[in-house]
C-alpha cells in the first residue's frame, strides 16, 4: 500500500528522468516530503564541486534504496531559492533526512555504501527484534551490530539498551533478544550485549548490568578498527578523538601491504586508547607524508601526528618499518621522549628589505621586545606574488626601526610553523602581527595595500616606530606605484 502511493508519487514529479534520484520543484517539494515516511534530500548547486563528486554515489545509492522503497530527491538551489532558504540551507551540498516532512540533519558519509548504510538504518526501528530465527543475518548486517541478550523479565536493561539506541541509530545496528534460542547459539548468560564487527576480532563481549556510560564506553573502545586505512572519509573520526594518530604510509598496491599492516596491529593494541593507528596510501597522500616531514618514495614509512597541539614526528626513515622498530618509537613516543620534528631551511643573510624568517629562528626572530609582521607564503601562491613589491615597500619603510619591529616573510612550503606560535596556516597568504608584550598573534585582515599596512602598525605597535624620516613623502611616492598596480588588476 505505501509502496504503490509512493511510487505514484515518484512518477510524477520525476516522468523525464531516467534516474532513481528524484528532482525536486517547490510544488512537489511538500507532497514529496509529507507523503514520505523516510526520505533524503540534496540541497545542491551545479557549480558546486563537492555536489559533483556526490553525484555518482547519490545516484547509485538511490538505484539501491529503490529497492527498499526510500526515495532520494535533490533540489537545485540556483532554480529553487525560495525553498532552498526555507529550509535554511547555506551551504552545498545539504542533505537532510526528512520523516513524514519532518526534517533532520544527514550525518553519513557522502560514498554509496554510507549512504545506503545510513538509510537502511534509520528505515528500521532503533532496535530490531532478534530471534533464532533472524539471527545470523542480523548479526551480519552492517559493518558494527549491537545486540543486547535479556531475560523477558528484566525490562531495565532492555529500557536501557533501547534509550542508547534511540541516541546511536545513526552510528550502529543494534538489536534485542528475549528468545532463548538466541541467547543460546550468541552463547551468553544474560544479561549481556555482543558486538558482533567485520574486522578484527569480530566480536566483543559485555556481559551483566549496563548503564548508558558503560554501553557508550563499550562502543567507542571497539567500534574502531585497530589498524584501518584511513582517507577523507573517516578523518574526521580520528581527528575528533583527541589522540595522537600513527600512520603506516604503504602504497595500496604494495603486495606486502596486509602483511606490514598486520605485524603492527600488536603495537597499536598496547597502546589503544592513547595512540589511533591507520594505514594510508603512501602514494595517493604523498601530499600528506611530505607534511608528516617524511620524504618520498621511501616506503613504507612511519608518523606520528598530534592534531591537537600541531606536532609530528617522523620515524627516521633509515629504519626498516617492522615491528620491534615501531613498538619502540611508539614506546619512546608515549614515554614523551621524542622530539616534535620541525622542518626548516637553514637561515640566510639578511641582505632584503624583508627579514627571510625561518622555522629554525622562529622564536628568536618574533621575540616579545619587538612587534612584529609575519606573511606566511607559498612560492607558487599567486596573491603572494603580486603582494611581495607591497610588502617590500613596507619593509623599507621600517628598515631603519629594524630593532623594533619586524616585517617578515616565512616560507610555509619549506617550514613548519613551530607549535609555539599557537595557530596554523592553512591558506596563503597569511598574516600575522603580534604586538611587543602582547605575545598575541592577531590576523591582519586589512586589505593589501602599503597605506592600510601602515595605518595598522601605527595604531598596533607598541613600540615607538616612526623613524625620524621624512616617511610621508616616500609614502606617497609608493602609494602611486601601488594604485598604478591595483589597475592592472
Ligand atoms: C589594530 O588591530 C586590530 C586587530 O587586533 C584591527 O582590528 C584594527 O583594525 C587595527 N587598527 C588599524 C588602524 O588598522
Amino acid at each position: 500500500m505505501r509502496a504503490t502511493t509512493l511510487f505514484a508519487g515518484l512518477a510524477a514529479v520525476a516522468a523525464v528522468s531516467a534516474s532513481d534520484v528524484v528532482d525536486l520543484t517547490k510544488s512537489a517539494f511538500d507532497d514529496f516530503v509529507g507523503d514520505s515516511p523516510l526520505a533524503l534530500v540534496e540541497f545542491f548547486a551545479p557549480w558546486c564541486g563537492h555536489c559533483k563528486s556526490l553525484a555518482p554515489h547519490y545516484e547509485e545509492a538511490a538505484t539501491i534504496l529503490k529497492k527498499d522503497n526510500i526515495p532520494i530527491a535533490k533540489v537545485d538551489c540556483t532554480v529553487e531559492t525560495e525553498l532552498c532558504s526555507a529550509q535554511g540551507v547555506n551551504g552545498y551540498p545539504t542533505l537532510k533526512v526528512f520523516r513524514n516532512g519532518v526534517p533532520a540533519d544527514y550525518s553519513g558519509t557522502r560514498k554509496t555504501d554510507g549512504i545506503v548504510s545510513y538509510m537502511k538504518k534509520q528505515s528500521l526501528p532503533a532496535v530490531s527484534d532478534v530471534t533464532a530465527e533472524n539471527h545470523d543475518e542480523f548479526k551480519g548486517a552492517d559493518k558494527v551490530v549491537l545486540i543486547a541478550y535479556v531475560d523477558a523479565s528484566d525490562s531495565k536493561t532492555a529500557d536501557t539498551f533501547k534509550e542508547f539506541a534511540n541516541q546511536h541509530r545513526d552510528d550502529y545496528l543494534f538489536g534485542l533478544s528475549t528468545d532463548a534460542a538466541a541467547i543460546a547459539a550468541a552463547n551468553v548468560k544474560p544479561p549481556a550485549v555482543v558486538m558482533y564487527k567485520t574486522f578484527d576480532e569480530g566480536r566483543n563481549d559485555l556481559e551483566g548490568a549496563v548503564s548508558a556510560e558503560s554501553l557508550y564506553e563499550f562502543a567507542k573502545e571497539h567500534s574502531v578498527p585497530l589498524l584501518d586505512e584511513i582517507s577523507p572519509d573517516n578523518f574526521a573520526t580520528y581527528a575528533e578523538a583527541g589522540i595522537p594518530l600513527a600512520y603506516v604510509f604503504v602504497p595500496s598496491t604494495d603486495p606486502k601491504r596486509a602483511e606490514i599492516v598486520k605485524a603492527l596491529e600488536p603495537v597499536a593494541r598496547e597502546h589503544k586508547g592513547k595512540v589511533n593507528f591507520v594505514w594510508i596510501d603512501a602514494v595517493k597522500f604523498a601530499d600528506h607524508a611530505k607534511s608528516l616531514n617524511l620524504q618520498e618514495p621511501t616506503w613504507p614509512a612511519f608518523a606520528i601526528q598530534s592534531i591537537q597541539e600541531m606536532t609530528k614526528f617522523p620515524l627516521d626513515q633509515s629504519k626498516e618499518v617492522n615491528h620491534d622498530n615501531v613498538a619502540a618509537f611508539v614506546a619512546d613516543f608515549v614515554a614523551g621522549k621524542v622530539k616534535p620534528s620541525v622542518k626548516s631551511q637553514k637561515a640566510p643573510v639578511q641582505d632584503q628589505p624583508v627579514h627571510v624568517l625561518v622555522a629554525d629562528e622562529f622564536d628568536e626572530v618574533t621575540s616579545d621586545d619587538k612587534d612584529v609582521l609575519v606573511e606566511f607564503y607559498a612560492p607558487w601562491c599567486g596573491h603572494c606574488k603580486k603582494l611581495a613589491p607591497i610588502y617590500d615597500t613596507l619593509g623599507e619603510r621600517y628598515s631603519n626601526v629594524k630593532d623594533k619591529l619586524v616585517i617578515a616573510k616565512f616560507d610555509a612550503t619549506e617550514n613548519d610553523v613551530p607549535s609555539s606560535a599557537g595557530f596554523r596556516v592553512t591558506g596563503f597568504p597569511t598574516i600575522k602581527f603580534k604586538a611587543a608584550g602582547s605575545g598575541e598573534w592577531v590576523s591582519y585582515e586589512g586589505d593589501r595595500s602599503l597605506e592600510s599596512f601602515v595605518e595598522f602598525l601605527e595604531a598596533n605597535a607598541t613600540n615607538d616606530i616612526n623613524s625620524p624620516d621624512d616617511l610621508d613623502a616616500e609614502l606617497e611616492g609608493e602609494t602611486e606605484v601601488k594604485s598604478g598596480r591595483h589597475d592592472e588588476l
